[in-house]
């Protein structure tokens, strides 16, 4: 079995981390054994499956770390893929979770104030650089205005065009829709929701890129 880390990690907060984490938990856990690291003192995807089992949907296993010492061990130890859903701040644990992932995913809106907020988070990154040179953050566009269509291509370069290799981009967006807001409401991800909607087939297609980066098939 196949262990991988992937941190959802970004120290602004609301740009959708949790999002991603439920979507990517629930589609990844049909096929692989998956785990979700709670990482956020507001609990986001504890209250998430607590939803779940209220309705008596399928567990989506939730652990809490409370110290680097439990995040290490399920780290190190872990048998199938850990999501980890870190809060919208830096600190150490976050920091250790970015330094033991296979993937850092780092959720990005199309507007100044996010880039603004994406260059305070490349001086983290670059900081952990120091300790690990490989280390970089995955962007992944999240909460796209759906007609925006050049500012995407403009952000993409931006990013891409970074010296440094701080930042790649995720091959497929998602776009500001209510049904991701919907869906978490009703402890479901949007493929649970609406299998056929247009937001479960932005989050399949990012499902099936991060299979091929993370050679998980
Ligand atoms: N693509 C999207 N379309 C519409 N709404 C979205 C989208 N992504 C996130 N949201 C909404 O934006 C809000 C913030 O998202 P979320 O809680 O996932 O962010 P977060 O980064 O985890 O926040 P925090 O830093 O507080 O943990 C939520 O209400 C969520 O439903
Ligand atoms: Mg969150």
């Amino acid at each position: 079995m196949e262990n991988k880390v992937i941190t959802i990690s970004h120290q602004k907060g609301g740009v959708g981390k949790s999002t991603v984490a439920l979507n990517l938990a629930i589609e990844l856990s049909k096929s692989h054994n998956v785990a979700v690291i709670d990482l956020d003192h507001q609990r986001s995807m504890t209250i998430f499956q607590g939803i779940r089992e209220s309705k008596n949907l399928p567990e989506l296993k939730v652990i809490i770390a409370e110290d680097d010492k439990s995040l290490m061990h399920l780290m190190n130890t872990y048998e199938g893929i850990l999501i980890i859903d870190s809060g919208g701040f830096d600190s150490d644990l976050n920091r250790l979770a970015m330094l033991g992932s296979d993937m850092i995913i780092t959720p990005v809106s199309n507007s100044l104030i996010e880039l603004y907020g994406l260059e305070k988070f490349k001086i983290i990154i670059s900081e952990l650089k120091e300790i690990n040179p490989k280390i970089k953050a995955h962007v992944l566009l999240n909460n796209i205005n759906p007609s925006a269509t050049t500012l995407v291509d403009d952000l993409k370069g931006f990013l891409l065009s970074d010296d440094d290799e701080t930042f790649n981009v995720i091959n497929g967006i998602m776009r500001q829709r209510a049904d991701y807001r919907k869906s978490f409401e009703l402890g479901k991800s949007v493929v649970e929701m609406d299998p056929k909607g247009k937001a479960a087939e932005e989050v399949n297609t990012i499902i099936k890129h991060l299979e091929v980066l993370l050679e998980l098939k």
